[in-house]
């Protein structure tokens, strides 16, 4: 149905000519056709109004050759749903004037109908899918629960996110109760996203790094497998989790389809943890990017050459940086699509 399924052919494992290519946080930040209607509508009402959040998945996917969108929107839509203010500040991003540090916050709040709450959602991924007309897959996602409580207890972004591991290690059960919740109104709204048509979810664990080994099983893991166990019953499921590699063999076992990884490890090791069968996303640092584009190129080449062409979804290892050049995205893209077997 899907006139270009490398992505999704990719996810399944198969035999493929060359590896897709899409870039984490390409529906926005570096282009300047999103900056233009920054001036004109706050964030979340640009995620909030259906047409402006198609129009804004749509920027990218006229720009450049990719083989994947993903739809505009933010991880913060979920709490948002819960019933927390979330506002985006210019300059200083996500900002919750109560943030959550009690039980009875906590207790308080209630897993919402996800049609009543993020209808807006299921509206933007039907005129995405109309604007796109079946040419590349559309990939909906959703903040991993730790992730997200990062910010419903911090109340804005961390370097440590100490005041979210206070939470968590002096108040584990108020800590349970609200990854549950959070777990459940994701897959609610995961399953949603499922049924109004996006080919695949990815999971962002953005600040699961920052917990050890063990907290991470505890904190981050146990509800992520909780969302992958109910998807992957109906939709390829990525997860991605960035400073994670050390959970990548439990990943794996997993019903996941595809591990997401950052650059700070190895394709061969990324390979070794993975048991070389489950297909692997990653890992340009996106810094790089600031290289010229002769270098991307060069290094893109070596990063499919060591990954391998199959089970390989070519991307940066983390999100793009709002200062990166088109030039040069275009450069990262084009060494993939241009890339062949030698
Ligand atoms: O390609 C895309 O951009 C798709 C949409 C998308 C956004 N946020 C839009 C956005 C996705 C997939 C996200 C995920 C997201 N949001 C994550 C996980 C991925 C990651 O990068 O780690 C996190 C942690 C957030 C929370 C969030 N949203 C923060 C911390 C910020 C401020 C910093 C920043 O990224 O600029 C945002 C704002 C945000 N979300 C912007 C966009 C395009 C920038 C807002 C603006 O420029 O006005």
């Amino acid at each position: 149905m899907i006139k270009n399924d490398l992505y999704l052919r990719a996810l399944k494992g198969e035999i493929v000519e060359r590896p897709p290519v899409w870039m984490m946080r390409q529906a926005g930040r570096f282009l300047p056709e999103f900056r233009e209607l920054r001036g004109q509508y706050d964030f979340f009402t640009r995620c909030q109004t259906p047409e402006l959040a198609a129009e804004i998945t749509m920027m990218p996917i006229r720009r450049y050759p990719l083989d994947a969108a993903i739809l505009f929107s933010d991880i913060l839509v979920i709490p948002q749903a819960m019933g927390m203010d979330f506002e985006m500040r210019e300059g200083a991003g996500p900002w919750l004037e109560t943030p959550i540090r009690t039980l009875e916050q906590v207790q308080n709040i209630e897993v919402p109908n996800v049609d009543d709450t993020l209808g807006y959602v299921f509206d933007a991924i039907e005129l995405t899918l109309i604007k796109l007309n079946n040419d590349i897959p559309l990939i909906g996602f959703a903040g991993s629960p730790w992730t997200i409580l990062c910010y419903c207890v911090e109340g804005q972004g961390s370097k440590t996110f100490d005041k979210a591991k206070t939470f968590c290690f002096q108040n584990p059960e108020a800590a349970h109760l609200l990854l549950q919740k959070i777990t459940d109104t994701t897959i609610a709204y995961l399953k949603r996203k499922v049924e109004k048509g996006v080919s695949a979810v990815q999971v962002f664990d953005s600040w699961g790094g920052m917990l050890s080994p063990q907290d991470y099983q505890e904190f981050s893991w146990h509800y992520i497998n909780q969302i992958v166990e109910a998807l992957s019953e109906i939709s390829p499921v990525v997860v991605f989790g960035k400073g994670c590699w050390f959970a990548l063999e439990e990943m794996t076992l997993s019903k996941a389809s595809a591990l997401g990884v950052d650059w700070t490890i190895t394709p061969e090791n990324a390979r070794r943890l993975t048991g070389g069968n489950i297909t692997l996303q990653g890992n340009f640092d996106p810094s790089r990017l600031l290289s010229p584009p002769e270098t991307i190129k060069k290094m893109v080449t070596e990063m499919i050459n060591r990954f391998g062409k199959d089970k390989y979804i070519a991307n940066l290892g983390h999100g793009i940086l709002p200062n990166i050049p088109l030039e040069n995205a275009e450069a990262f893209i084009r060494a993939v699509v241009d890339w062949r077997e030698n």
